[in-house]
C-alpha cells in the first residue's frame, strides 16, 4: 500500500505540475494548515481546481462552505465565483478563522468572502432566519458526524438547480461498514442515505486516490 500511495502521489504531482498549479497564496494557505486545529485536512490542489471548475460549470456565484480551516478550498471557490460572486464559509474555531483571514487577504479574495465563526449548524440557522438568498453551490467539508445536519441546512439555503459536494465519503474504504462505531463513518453513511431518500436530489459518489490517500466525493444536484 505504501508503494501504491507513493505512485498516487507522483501522479497527482504530475497533474498538478501540468494542469493545475498553485500560486504563492494557495501554497501559503496549504502550508498554514499546520497552524489550524486540523493540519493536512485541506483538499489537494487538483481537487481544489475540480471544485472551482464545478462552480464555474454550474454558473454558481453564491457559494456556501461548511468547514473553513485555513481557507485553502475557500480560495479556490472565491476565485471561481469571480469579483461579483460571494462565498460564505462556516468555521467552528476562531483560531482557524484567523489563519484563513490572512490567507484570503493574500489571495486577493477577502472582500468576497464572509467567514462566520461558531458551530456551523448555528451559523446556517442564522442565515435561514435572516432570509439569505439561496446558494448555488454548497461544499460540505466540516466535522463528519454533522453531515446529515449540514445537508438539511444546505437544502434550506438552496434552490432547484443548486449543487452540493461532500468531501471525505470513502475514508480508506471505512464507509463500507454498516456497523462502524466511528461517528465520522456513521455521519457519511447517514448523509448518503438521506440523499438517496430525498426525491429532490440526484447524486453520485466518486472514489479518489492521490496525495490525499484513498477517499472520495459525493456530488448531488437539487432537481426541484
Ligand atoms: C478529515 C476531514 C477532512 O475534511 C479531510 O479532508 C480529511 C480528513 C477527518 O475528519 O479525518
Ligand atoms: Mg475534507
Amino acid at each position: 500500500m505504501d508503494e501504491l500511495q507513493s505512485r498516487w502521489r507522483e501522479v497527482d504531482a504530475y497533474f498538478v505540475a501540468t494542469l493545475v498549479g498553485e500560486d504563492d497564496a494557495l501554497a501559503g494557505a496549504r502550508g498554514s494548515g499546520a497552524l489550524t486545529t486540523m493540519p493536512r485536512a485541506e483538499v489537494a490542489p487538483n481537487q481544489g481546481k475540480l471544485l472551482a471548475l464545478l462552480v464555474q460549470m454550474s454558473g454558481a456565484t453564491r457559494v456556501l462552505e461548511f468547514g473553513t480551516l485555513a481557507g485553502y478550498s475557500t480560495i479556490w471557490l472565491a476565485r471561481a465565483v469571480g469579483e461579483k460572486g460571494r462565498v460564505t464559509t462556516l468555521e467552528l474555531q476562531e483560531q482557524n478563522a484567523a489563519v484563513a483571514r490572512v490567507n484570503l487577504e493574500r489571495a486577493g479574495v477577502a472582500d468576497r468572502v464572509d467567514i462566520l465563526v461558531g458551530p456551523a449548524a448555528d451559523s446556517a440557522r442564522r442565515l435561514v432566519d435572516a432570509g439569505a438568498e439561496p446558494y448555488d453551490f454548497v461544499f460540505i467539508d466540516a466535522d463528519k458526524p454533522s453531515n446529515p445536519a449540514y445537508l438539511r441546512a444546505a437544502l434550506a439555503l438552496s434552490r432547484p438547480g443548486s449543487v452540493f459536494v461532500i468531501d471525505n465519503v470513502v475514508r480508506n474504504g471505512a464507509v463500507l461498514d454498516p456497523a462502524s462505531e466511528d461517528d465520522r463513518v456513521r455521519g457519511v453513511r447517514a448523509v448518503l442515505q438521506d440523499i438517496a431518500d430525498d426525491p429532490r436530489l440526484e447524486a453520485t459518489s466518486l472514489q479518489t486516490v492521490g496525495s490525499k490517500g484513498w477517499d472520495g466525493f459525493t456530488i448531488a444536484r437539487r432537481a426541484r
